[in-house]
């Protein structure tokens, strides 16, 4: 099994307008993918782009319900649904690149089926995943709002979903398709591409980055980081740039072109 995690900057460009979709980069993604399936099994979860992160901004999602009430607790849980049903317009067009390359992709909807509680996932009902998978089937998850056990509810990012699932399913790879070739040792562009990121230097590094100045860009590449100190425990992991075709399919085969993380 491969755990795919679709950036948001892969299948959308952030600072463009709402809901824009690369429908031609997904295609190809789902193209290499293709060329693997069904001798291989993959997991496929996306993240929110130009989908769910205005919307989840817009409302403050992330400040959660608990104590809120009134006016301000009306708007924030249409919030909710709203960035649910964003996040629901990017999967069926994921889906549907995917169906137009042969590829039976069906959408889970990650508010269905996690909890959070405090920031991280508490509970994950993760057999239909599992039953999908053993059918043949490549479920496709995503970045989503969820319920959280304290904060009543909060944003759930992709990278956590990998890392959860990666603990349950144990899968040989995880490949984070980025809009830039991999990690870099300082803020994308800046620094030096690190081909080869020993788990035990991702601390070191996480600090060296906070400390740079204007955590905007960093911050996402931070957070990545701390999942994939977490993943690298129990599966290979990759981060490669998913606009440039044929890095995925490298990642695969394992002689790809980005950042592989070495225990
Ligand atoms: C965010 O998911 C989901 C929502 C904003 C609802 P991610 O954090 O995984 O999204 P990207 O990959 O950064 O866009």
């Amino acid at each position: 099994m491969i755990i795919i995690k679709l950036g948001g900057s892969v299948f959308s460009d952030k600072k463009g307008s709402p809901e824009n979709f690369r429908e031609n980069v997904v295609r190809n993604i789902a193209r290499e993918i293709a060329e693997f399936y069904p001798e291989e099994s993959f997991i496929i979860v996306h993240g929110g782009g130009s989908f769910g992160h205005p919307e989840a901004r817009k409302y403050g999602i992330r400040n959660g319900l608990t104590g809120v009430t009134g006016e301000t607790a009306f708007k924030r849980r249409k919030g909710f649904s709203l960035t649910h049903h964003a996040m629901l317009r990017a999967s069926m067009k994921v889906v549907e690149a995917f169906l137009s390359q042969g590829l039976p992709a069906v959408s889970v909807s990650s508010s269905s089926i996690f909890l959070m509680d405090s920031d991280r996932v508490a509970y994950g009902d993760v057999e239909p995943i599992r039953k999908l998978i053993e059918t043949g089937f490549i479920p496709v998850l995503f970045g989503d709002v969820a319920v959280d056990l304290e904060k009543g509810i909060d944003i759930l990012s992709g990278d956590q979903i990998v890392t959860y699932l990666t603990k349950l399913f144990r899968p040989k790879k995880v490949v984070f398709l980025m809009s830039v070739d991999g990690i870099y040792d300082g803020k994308p562009g800046e620094g030096t591409l690190l081909f080869e990121l020993p788990a035990e230097m991702i601390e070191g590094l996480i600090k060296r980055l906070e400390g740079s100045a204007g955590t905007d860009v960093t911050g996402g590449i931070i957070n990545k980081l701390r999942e994939a100190k977490e993943i690298a425990r129990f599966s290979e992991v990759w981060f490669v740039n998913g606009l440039v075709p044929g890095r995925l399919s490298g990642a695969i085969k394992g002689d790809g072109f980005g950042t592989k993380i070495v225990p």
